[in-house]
């Protein structure tokens, strides 16, 4: 159990773990490279170890030092058969993405995670992914994991995604370097693009069009990665930061991947004062600091174009709502309810507990504030995520908040009480 107990302003200058997708994508492509990658900065959360539990159960030798990474390639064409189930954890971006990997493997492959996982959507990778020709079977007919996969002898197609999923794009995008023919997605609203920029820095035959990707069969080469800091996790912090007068916090070294700095957007439109600083690039991803300086914030409105850009981030969203002034409406967001929990009826219901006026929508939530935030005991529902931003809604209560069944922070943060510390004392 985390307790939090309320301060009157956060300051200080920290970094936060590696990006989550990044490291991940770091490990399959290099164990389907040719030759040696290096990943430093990796996230030591365990959903990533989890991918590189899978990995090396598929053959490849992956060797740790600390946040630094070395994946000895096997080649498109090396990975072994397991000897026994690959376990992603509470994984999506394992379990789909490598789903996609698996697809063109000429062997059987059984993939499954834990309870929350085997709840979550997978026909939205396992019809694709037939499409292209592999065989893949799974409770309910492939709707729910564990998955069964025989892959081979894929062939490309053409794909709008029905759902804006990078985890679902990216499982077709890396089907498609084993396939014959050109493989294309198309998305209607653009999500996080880091399979598309690493496939292309480790030498993959990709073409990113307005609206559109194709991939044709490629041969990879290991690379250098270097992972920035994850914006989902300084976004707590920013939040911590941005709705507290007199708060002033430098997160340093974060990743500024256009896809994903919808949190940014959201706060400065709600009247927040962030700046960026020391901006460069690295591996094809935008890297800088952010300074964030507290002050009373506004309530927004947050529709579908945006929520791809920000959908990690909007239970922390909704903790600087239920701190601004006036109304906050979130739409669109249906895609939440097939997260790690059901985030939308999570975050109500915790926020709720807290004494925010908030309410539940059929693809989001409305709150009005500002709210005067109580004490109290709430719940994770096992959710890192959740936890996380429950935990900063206890920096602006009025008493101590604890929040039951934390250890699943560790899934994405496993400092984040460290980091916490440091920027309250
Ligand atoms: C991720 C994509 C998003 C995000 C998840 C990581 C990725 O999921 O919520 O935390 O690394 O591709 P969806 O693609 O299912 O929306």
């Amino acid at each position: 159990m985390l307790k939090v107990n309320p301060v009157k302003k956060v300051q200080g200058v920290i970094t936060v773990p590696g990006d989550k997708s990044i490291s991940h994508r770091g490990v399959m492509l290099g164990s389907i490279s040719k030759g040696k990658s290096i990943i430093t900065g990796f996230l030591l959360g365990e959903d990533c170890l989890s991918t590189i539990k899978c990995f090396r159960q598929l053959g490849v030798e992956v060797n740790q030092q600390g946040n630094r990474i070395e994946v000895i390639g096997r080649g498109t064409n090396g990975l072994m058969e397991p000897n026994d189930v690959l376990d992603a954890g509470n994984s999506g971006t394992t379990m789909r993405l490598m789903s996609g990997i698996l697809a063109g493997q000429d062997f059987m492959s059984v993939v499954t995670g834990d309870g929350s996982l085997r709840k979550r959507p997978m026909a939205r990778v396992s019809v694709p992914l037939r499409e292209m020709g592999a065989t893949i079977d799974g409770r309910e007919n492939g709707k729910l994991a564990p998955l069964v996969i025989r892959g081979g002898n894929l062939k490309g197609i053409d794909y709008k995604l029905p759902v804006s999923s990078a985890q679902v794009k990216s499982a077709v995008l890396l089907a498609g370097i084993y396939a014959d023919g050109v493989t294309k997605v198309t998305e209607k609203v653009q999500t996080r693009d880091h399979t598309e920029r690493m496939l292309k820095s480790f030498g993959g035959n990709i073409n990113c069009e307005d609206g559109y990707i194709t991939v044709k069969r490629s041969e990879l080469e290991g690379q250098e990665v270097e992972v920035p800091g994850d914006i989902s996790s300084a976004a707590f912090f920013m939040v911590a930061a941005a709705a507290r007068e007199g708060s002033h916090l430098v997160i340093k070294n974060v990743g500024l991947n256009p896809t994903r700095t919808g949190i940014i957007d959201v706060l400065m439109n709600m009247g927040a004062d962030i700046t960026l600083d020391n901006i460069r690039s690295s591996g094809g991803e935008e890297i800088g600091d952010i300074v964030i300086k507290g002050k009373k914030l506004q309530g927004t409105n947050i529709t579908k174009e945006i929520i791809p850009r920000l959908i990690d981030e909007i239970p922390v969203i909704a903790v600087a709502a239920s701190m601004a002034e006036g109304t906050t409406r979130i739409t669109g967001a249906e895609e939440l309810k097939f997260k790690e929990s059901n985030r939308i009826t999570a975050t109500v219901d915790e926020l709720k507990k807290l004494g925010v006026n908030i309410k539940e929508l059929p693809d989001g939530m409305e709150i009005v504030g500002p709210n005067k935030i109580g004490g109290g005991t709430v719940e994770s529902y096992d959710d890192h995520r959740i936890a996380m931003a429950m935990a900063i809604c206890g920096l602006f209560a009025e008493e101590p908040v604890a929040i039951n069944d934390s250890h699943c922070i560790a899934i994405s943060f496993p400092e984040f009480e460290d980091k916490l510390k440091a920027i309250t004392e």
